[in-house]
């Protein structure tokens, strides 16, 4: 395969959300399904969104979330099953890592079902001691506007 047309983009813009919800369903088990609006919406509250293109076909995707200083997450990194085990990979989160949202960060997470391998030769390291998850928000999103300008005015 010709890698040489091969390109790397960090504009949000220039995601098509519907080749994006296609290589998703090809290639990542935690994001089939996903809606072009709910995307959108993902896409829109991260920064960077890194996208990989052969020509005109988008091949590769990843995006983070950063405060810019202290903590920041990578998520959704795929790379199309037919460019895989040539670097492209590696190239996308390093170029993750190096944008300007992310490379003062003092801690970079991911969460990984199956890629430990790929994300240590990166250098990140194991951490099973401090993840916590909630899984819905519906305790949270039932209190009403009074409730929550409450518990902020009493400093909760
Ligand atoms: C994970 C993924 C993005 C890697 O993309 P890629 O382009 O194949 O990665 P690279 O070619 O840069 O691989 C870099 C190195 O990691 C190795 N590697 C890749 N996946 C690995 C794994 N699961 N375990 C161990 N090593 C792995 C490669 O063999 C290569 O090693 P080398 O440098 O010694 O040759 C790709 O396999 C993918 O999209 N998988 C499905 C989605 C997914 O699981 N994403 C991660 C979610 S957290």
């Amino acid at each position: 395969m010709n890698y040489s047309q091969i390109q790397f983009c960090d504009r949000q813009s220039k995601i098509d959300l519907y080749q994006l919800q296609e290589l998703l369903n090809i290639s990542a088990f935690w994001a089939k399904g996903r809606s072009v609006e709910d995307l959108g919406i993902a896409i829109a509250n991260s920064d960077p969104v890194i996208s990989v293109w052969d020509n005109e076909k988008l091949i590769g995707f990843a995006r983070a979330t950063s405060d810019g200083i202290y903590r920041a997450t990578i998520w959704d990194v795929v790379i199309h099953p037919d460019y895989r085990g040539t670097g492209l990979g590696t190239k996308l989160v390093e170029i993750v890592l190096s944008h300007p949202r992310m490379k003062m960060v003092e801690r970079v997470y991911l969460m990984t079902t199956h890629q430990q391998g790929f994300y240590e030769k990166i250098g990140f390291q194991a951490n099973t001691s401090t993840t916590m998850v909630l899984c819905n928000q519906s305790n949270l999103n039932s209190l009403s506007t009074a409730e929550i300008q409450l518990q902020e005015t009493l400093g909760g």
